[in-house]
């Protein structure tokens, strides 16, 4: 297989324009243009993922420089490789790392990444179950090891999912039932109720449930331990109402970066709050997770819980994202409707 070099292929472009504009639309680029790296890969599937909806905007604290092509993973089949690790032909996916930030990334037919970022694809998972987890699913599977190795078994006692509707909290819930956990699933949406008891929430909460606004330093415990997607003050809420040495796993922000907490909860019960970050996910535990989800931990039947968009569709998708309003994972394919 040799490299279309100057074959024009599709890809998402972000741009700023003259009157200082942000613009998100397909354009065509070439291999050429494409950044240095050991492993052209030919892309067929990427995934929307909340980084990815704030880097269509030029998001400062993802997107280097302008113009710019987002997507944080990808999955698709080896072009060309100068590593000895990779032929063309295999199939790969790459998650995280500077793909779709400081490097362009998977809204692209092309894209070209050092040889350390690149992951095989499990046998056991076809291209499309790959990129139905993709960074999502990825980031809940770390959330999800946290609390198996902090010691929480089923038996201690609930686990509360926030943003159970997004990339992450979904499948977040689907794994720790799949555990055997019993899950309270967090939403905005309360009609997608059934999507969350189809993945095996055992009960469905408001947000307001778990967003206390009083300024006690502890609450009831609820929780043996939580997977919060969301940040702010409900990830405080959290933190002063999970149990005795329980834990919480913090990935997100959509509802706010700050957190305002006193350390009672972490002096009086033990309480841990885990830091999760995706991107920088060292190799060994990295190909650790992506064997965990293939196996064991693999979630079947999850089609219905994805659809697939092609780039041109992306601008709104993202739009509705922005607006919390999104819910499962969006397939892109690297072409035009
Ligand atoms: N640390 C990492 O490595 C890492 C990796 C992946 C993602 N993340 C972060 O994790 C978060 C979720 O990512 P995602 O890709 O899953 O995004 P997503 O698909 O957009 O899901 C976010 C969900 O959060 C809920 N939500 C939205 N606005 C909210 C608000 N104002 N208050 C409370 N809840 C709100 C909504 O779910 P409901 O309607 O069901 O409540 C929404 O579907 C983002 O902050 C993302 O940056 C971090």
């Amino acid at each position: 297989m040799t490299a279309p070099k100057h074959e024009p292929f599709p890809c998402l472009m972000v741009r700023r324009g003259d009157d200082g504009a942000i613009s998100c639309a397909v354009e065509e680029t070439t291999v050429d243009a494409l950044p240095p790296g050991e492993v052209l890969i030919q892309v067929t599937g990427s995934s929307l993922n909340y980084k990815d909806a704030l880097a269509c905007r030029a998001h400062e604290g993802i997107v280097r420089s302008l113009p710019h092509v987002p997507g944080i993973d990808c999955v698709g089949r080896v072009v060309e490789s100068s590593h000895p690790d990779y032929c063309p032909s295999d199939p790969v996916l790459v998650t995280g790392y500077e793909l779709g930030s400081g490097q362009w990334g998977g809204f692209a037919e092309f894209v070209r990444v050092p040889a350390e970022w690149v992951v095989r694809l499990p046998a056991e998972l076809t291209p499309d179950e790959a990129m139905t987890y993709g960074t999502a699913g990825f980031t809940a599977a770390q959330c999800v090891q946290r609390i198996v190795d902090h010691g929480i078994t089923p038996a201690d006692g609930e686990i509360v999912v926030t943003g159970a509707t997004g990339g992450v909290g979904c499948l977040a819930v689907a794994l720790l039932a799949k555990l055997g956990y019993k899950v309270a699933a967090v939403t905005g949406k309360p009609e997608q109720a059934p999507m969350l008891t189809r993945l095996g929430a055992k009960s469905i909460l408001t947000r307001e449930e778990v967003n206390d606004a009083t300024d006690r330093p502890m609450l009831k415990s609820r929780w043996a331990a939580a997977v919060d997607t969301v940040g702010g003050n409900v990830l405080a809420t959290l933190v002063r109402t999970v149990g005795y040495r329980g834990c919480i796993t913090a990935c997100g922000l959509v509802a706010g970066d700050q957190l305002p907490l006193t350390v009672y909860p972490f002096l009086l019960r033990g309480v841990t709050l885990y830091g999760i970050d995706s991107a920088k996910c060292p190799r060994e535990p990295r190909l650790e997770i992506w064997r965990r989800l293939s196996l064991e931990w693999k979630l079947h039947d999850l089609e219905f819980l994805r659809r697939e968009v092609a780039l041109n569709e992306l601008p709104n998708v993202v739009e509705q994202m922005l607006a919390g309003k999104s819910h499962g994972r969006v397939l892109v394919r690297p072409v035009t409707s």
